[in-house]
C-alpha cells in the first residue's frame, strides 16, 4: 500500500499543465455506448476512475484502448449485459451507463453505484426521469433493472426536484435517441454537462440549451463516429490553486479556466492574492495574501463546488479568525477534520457546518486519506505544515488525480510516493 510523503512549509512556485477532466471524461465514456461505432477522446485523464469505466465498457463488449494521447472506444459490439458489480460499486459515475444502455437497447441492469464515502448519494431523481421516459424499474437487493416495453425511450417533459449533475447527465443520455422531444427543467449547469451536450451534438445529437437550466433534446435515430478533446479538470486546477495560495506561492496553471472557478478566484482575490486569467491559463500570486475569516457555502454550479470544500477547509486554516464552511450536498465530507486535527487543526463540526479557527500552526504527522477530494486536501495540508507528513490511502487520490506527486513536485514541493 503506497503512501505519499511530504516535507512541508515551502511555497509552491512554478508552472503546470492541468490534466483532462474526470467529471467530463466519465459521462462522455458512458455516452460512447450510445453509438455502435467509434469515439476518440483526447486529453482523457489517466486516473483510476477512467480505468474502471474502461473495464466496465470492455465487459459490455466494447473495445477500449489508448492510442497516443487518446482513448479510443469502439462500441460496435456492445451488448445489453448487466453492468458488472465488481467495477460499478467502486465509483458513482457507473450509474451514467443507465441512460446510455436504455437509449441504445431499451434495457439496463445495474448494481447500486459506489463512489466516495461522503454521504448516502441516492439515485431517486434519475429513476423519476427514466420512469417518465417509459422505463419500468425493478429494484432488488443487488441493484436495479429498467426495461422499456416499447424498446426506445419516449420523449417527455420533466423537472428535476434538485439540479443533480448525474441525474441531468443520465436524462440527457436517455433522451438523445428517444422517440420525440424531451424537455428537462431545473437541470444542473456544471461545465461538464455543457461538455457532454457539446460532445453529443458533434456526434449528431440535437440538444439545445447547453449551460442553462432547461435542456431541450430532440431524439435522433443514430449518432456518428467522432473525436473530441476534453476540457481540463477544474477541480484539479482548484485544488492546486488552493494549495499554492495556502503556501503563499506563485503558480501558473495551463489549461485552467477562470470562468469555471469564479467563486474560488473571488475568494483568493478578496484575500489579497492576484489571480489573472491570461488566455487558457490562470496565473496566481499569493505571496502577499492575508486571508481573513470567511463564510463558504457549497452550492450547485456556478456556486462554490462541493468538490473543493475539503481543500478550502485546509486553506482557511491559514486565515486569521474563525471561518464557517457549510456543506449542502454530501453530509460526510467533513471526515477529513479528524485527520487535520492530528496535524494540529482546530475545526469544530456541527451538523453540516465546520468552524475553522486559524491561523493554525500545522505539524506534519501520519494521516489517512479515505476519499478522493479529502485525500488531495490532506496533501495540501502537508505542504502547509512544518515537518513531514505521510498520507496513507493514496489510491483514493488516484481515482481523480493522474499523479499528484508529479504535479506538486513540478511546483517545487518536496513530495513523493513511498
Ligand atoms: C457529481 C460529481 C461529483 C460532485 C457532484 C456535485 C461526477 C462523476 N461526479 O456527482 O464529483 O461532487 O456532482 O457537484 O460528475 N441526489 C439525490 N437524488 C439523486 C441524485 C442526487 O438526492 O437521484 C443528491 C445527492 O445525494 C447530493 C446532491 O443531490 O446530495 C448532489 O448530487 P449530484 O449532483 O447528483 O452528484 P453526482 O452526480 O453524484
Amino acid at each position: 500500500m503506497s503512501r505519499i510523503w511530504i516535507r512541508g512549509n515551502v511555497p509552491l512556485c512554478g508552472e503546470l499543465t492541468i490534466q483532462g477532466s474526470k467529471n467530463a471524461a466519465l459521462p462522455l465514456m458512458a455516452a460512447a455506448v450510445l453509438h455502435p461505432g467509434k469515439t476518440v477522446l483526447w486529453n482523457c485523464p489517466r486516473i483510476l476512475d477512467v480505468e474502471c469505466m474502461s473495464s466496465i465498457l470492455r465487459e459490455l463488449g466494447c473495445t477500449v484502448f489508448r492510442e497516443g494521447g487518446a482513448l479510443v472506444i469502439d462500441a460496435s459490439r456492445a451488448e445489453d449485459l448487466p453492468v458488472p458489480a465488481r467495477y460499478a460499486t467502486r465509483f458513482r459515475a457507473s450509474v451514467l451507463l443507465t441512460g446510455s444502455l436504455l437509449g441504445r437497447f431499451g434495457r439496463a441492469c445495474l448494481p447500486y453505484p459506489g463512489g466516495c464515502t461522503i454521504g448516502t448519494r441516492p439515485i431517486d431523481l434519475h429513476l423519476q426521469i427514466f420512469r417518465k421516459m417509459g422505463a419500468l424499474p425493478q429494484t432488488g437487493r443487488e441493484g436495479i433493472c429498467l426495461q422499456i416495453p416499447q424498446g426506445r425511450p419516449a420523449g417527455c417533459t420533466a423537472a428535476l426536484e434538485f439540479p443533480s449533475v448525474g441525474a441531468t447527465e443520465n436524462a440527457v443520455l436517455g433522451a438523445v435517441l428517444a422517440q420525440g422531444v424531451t424537455v428537462l427543467k431545473n437541470c444542473a449547469r456544471e461545465p461538464e454537462i455543457t461538455e457532454l451536450c457539446r460532445f453529443l451534438n458533434e456526434k449528431g445529437a440535437r440538444i439545445e440549451g447547453a449551460g442553462g437550466s432547461v435542456l431541450t433534446i430532440t431524439g435522433v435515430d443514430s449518432l456518428r463516429d467522432s473525436e473530441y478533446e476534453l476540457m481540463s479538470d477544474r477541480i484539479v486546477a482548484g485544488t492546486y490553486l488552493l494549495a499554492a495560495a495556502g503556501t503563499r506561492g506563485q503558480v501558473t496553471l495551463h489549461g485552467a479556466q477562470e470562468e469555471t472557478l469564479r467563486p474560488l478566484a473571488d475568494i483568493l482575490r478578496g484575500d489579497g492574492a492576484s489571480v489573472r486569467a491570461v488566455g487558457k491559463r490562470i496565473i496566481l500570486d499569493a505571496s502577499g495574501a492575508h486571508p481573513g475569516e470567511r463564510f463558504v457555502r457549497t452550492e450547485p454550479y456556478p456556486g462554490f463546488p462541493t468538490d473543493l470544500q475539503s481543500q478550502i477547509l485546509v486553506y482557511l486554516l491559514t486565515a486569521s479568525g474563525a471561518s464557517r464552511v457549510e456543506e449542502t450536498m454530501f453530509e460526510s465530507r467533513f471526515q477529513i477534520a479528524a485527520e487535520l486535527a492530528k496535524m494540529g487543526a482546530d475545526i469544530e463540526i456541527e451538523n453540516n457546518c465546520a468552524v475553522v479557527r486559524g491561523p493554525a500552526a500545522l505539524k506534519g504527522t501520519a494521516v489517512a486519506a479515505r476519499e478522493l477530494r479529502g485525500g488531495a486536501a490532506l496533501a495540501a495540508a502537508g505542504l502547509i505544515a512544518g515537518g513531514e507528513t505521510a498520507i496513507s490511502g493514496s489510491r483514493f487520490i488516484k481515482r481523480g488525480y493522474e499523479d499528484i506527486c508529479r504535479d506538486l513536485a513540478a511546483l517545487g514541493a518536496d513530495i513523493r510516493e513511498i
